[in-house]
C-alpha cells in the first residue's frame, strides 16, 4: 500500500467512471482481496445466517447503496470516504466540498479522549445531598473496584476516570441521586463495557447511600467525547459564471447565521450535517442513532436549539467554519467487525483508532454542511439534483462514458428530463 502521505484522495473525474472502475481503484486504494472486494460490491458479505446472529426475528437482509466520497484531506492525510445512503446528491456533494477545502489546505481535526459516561440512577434516598457527598467520598474505591487489570479494555490503556455525582432533589417521584461513571472506551463506542461496570457498581453505591438503584446505563450524551473540525475555503475558489467569490461567502455566511437564529432552519441544517455523518457512521457500523441523540442534545445545550455549525468570514474575506459533536463511533466490537463491509469501510478510511474516525466523521458533517449551503445560497438545491436525475436516467437509457454527461446536459438545456428522451438522445448521438 502506498504510504498515507502519498496517498491522494484528489481522484477528477471519479463519478463519470463505470462502478467497476471505480470499485477496481478503490480496492486498489485499501489492497482489498477478493474476498473483500466481493463483500464491498454487495455481491457477498452480509449473508442471512449472519444477519440471522446479529438481531432477532431475521427473514433477511437489507441492502444500501455504498458510494466513495474523494478529496478529503484531514489534518494532511488523504482519504477516501465509505458513505452508505439512499439519498442522491449526498455523496457528490461531500466530494465537491471536500475539494472546496482542499484549496484552503484541508480540515484541521482534533478530539478529545474517548470517555464515555454511565449513569446509575438512585431513589429513595434518605438524604440525597448527603448521599452525594458519601459517593464522593469513596469515589477512589469505586473507580477501583470497576478497575479489573484482567480485562481487555483495562490492559489496552482504558478504564474507570471519574465518578461525578448529579443531584435532583425534587421530581415527581422523590429526590434522585444520578452517579456517573467516567470510563475511557479506547477504540470501543464502549455501550457494553459502560452498561457492565455501572451493573457492578450499583451495588456499592446502594450500600454508600442508603438508597436503592434503578436504571444503571450508558448516556449517548458523550459531551466529555467530542470530535472537532475546522476548515478554510478561499474565497476565488466559491465564485460561480454569475457569482464573484465575496458574494457567495456572504450568502454562505447568512444562510449559516438563518440556521443559528431559527430553530426551524436549524433543524434542515443539521439534517445535512447528519447526512455526511450518519452515512459514515452506518457504513462502519456505528450505531447512528445514538450519536444523532447527542448530536442534537449538544447543540441543545444553552436550552435552545441552534446549528451545529459556524460559518464565518475571516480577514482576508475567506470562507471559515467549524463543527464540534459528542462522537462515539468505535473501531472494534458491535457491527463494526461483524459486518463484512463495515470492515471494509474501515479497512478503506485506513483510521487507526476511533479518535481519528471520530474527526474523520466530524470533517465529512462539516463538508456536508457547506455543500447544502452553498447549495442552497447560489443555485438553489434542485439543479444538482436534476442534473443527477438527468444522469441517471441517461444510464438507464443505456448511455456510457462520455455520452451520460452529453445526454443529462442536453435533456437539462431542453427543460425535458424523462427516459424517453434519454432513450431518443442514445440513439441519435450513439451513431
Ligand atoms: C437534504 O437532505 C439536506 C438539506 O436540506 C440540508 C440543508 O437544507 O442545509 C439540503
Amino acid at each position: 500500500m502506498p504510504h498515507r502521505h502519498q496517498r491522494s484522495s484528489r481522484i477528477p473525474g471519479f463519478y463519470k467512471r463505470s462502478l467497476a472502475e471505480r470499485a477496481a481503484a478503490t480496492a486498489r486504494w485499501a489492497e482489498l482481496d477478493a474476498v473483500e472486494r466481493a463483500a464491498m460490491l454487495g455481491v457477498a458479505g452480509l449473508s442471512p445466517d449472519l444477519a440471522d446472529k446479529m438481531i432477532e426475528n431475521v427473514v433477511g437482509v437489507f441492502g444500501l447503496p455504498l458510494g466513495i466520497a474523494t478529496n478529503f484531506r484531514i489534518n494532511d492525510f488523504d482519504y477516501l470516504i465509505p458513505m452508505v445512503i439512499e439519498e442522491p446528491s449526498v455523496v457528490a456533494a461531500a466530494s465537491n466540498a471536500a475539494r472546496l477545502v482542499r484549496e484552503g489546505g484541508g480540515f484541521r481535526t482534533y478530539s478529545t479522549e474517548p470517555l464515555m459516561i454511565g449513569q446509575i440512577q438512585v431513589l429513595d434516598v434518605p438524604d440525597v445531598h448527603q448521599a452525594a457527598s458519601a459517593v464522593l467520598a469513596e469515589k477512589q474505591a469505586l473507580i477501583d473496584h470497576v478497575n479489573d487489570p484482567s480485562l481487555t479494555i483495562i490492559k489496552i490503556g482504558g478504564g474507570p476516570r471519574d465518578i461525578e455525582v448529579r443531584v435532583f432533589e425534587q421530581t415527581s417521584v422523590g429526590p434522585m441521586l444520578v452517579v456517573h461513571l467516567v470510563y475511557d472506551v479506547r477504540d470501543a463506542m464502549g455501550a457494553n463495557v459502560i452498561n457492565t461496570a455501572c451493573e457492578e457498581l450499583a451495588p456499592l453505591i446502594e450500600q454508600l447511600t442508603g438508597g436503592r438503584v434503578n436504571l444503571r446505563i450508558l448516556s449517548n450524551f458523550s459531551d466529555q467525547r467530542l470530535a472537532g473540525a475546522t476548515c478554510l475555503v478561499p474565497a476565488n475558489a466559491l465564485g460561480t459564471e454569475e457569482l464573484s467569490g465575496d458574494v457567495v461567502v456572504q450568502s454562505i455566511v447568512e444562510a449559516a447565521v438563518f440556521a443559528e437564529v431559527d430553530p426551524y432552519r436549524a433543524v434542515t441544517h443539521n439534517k445535512g450535517v447528519m447526512n455526511g455523518i450518519d452515512a459514515v457512521l452506518i457504513a462502519t457500523g456505528n450505531d447512528w442513532r445514538a450519536v444523532e441523540a447527542g448530536a442534537h442534545a449538544y447543540t441543545s445545550a444553552t436550552g435552545i436549539y441552534t446549528s451545529m455549525t459556524r460559518w464565518w468570514a475571516d480577514e482576508d474575506g475567506n470562507l471559515r467554519g467549524r463543527l464540534t459533536l459528542p462522537l462515539a463511533a468505535g473501531i472494534v466490537g458491535g457491527a463494526t467487525h461483524v459486518h463484512p463491509a463495515a470492515r471494509i469501510a474501515l479497512k478503506i478510511l485506513g483510521v487507526e483508532t476511533a479518535q481519528e474516525l471520530s474527526e474523520v466523521i466530524v470533517a465529512v458533517g462539516l463538508a456536508q454542511n457547506l455543500a447544502a449551503i452553498k447549495a442552497l445560497a447560489t443555485e438553489g438545491i434542485q439543479a444538482g439534483h436534476m442534473s443527477l436525475h438527468a444522469r441517471q436516467l441517461a444510464i438507464a437509457a443505456g448511455a456510457s462514458g462520455d455520452l451520460i454527461q452529453r445526454i443529462a446536459d442536453t435533456m437539462i438545456e431542453e427543460g425535458n428530463i424523462r427516459l424517453e428522451r434519454a432513450k431518443t438522445l442514445v440513439q441519435e448521438l450513439s451513431n
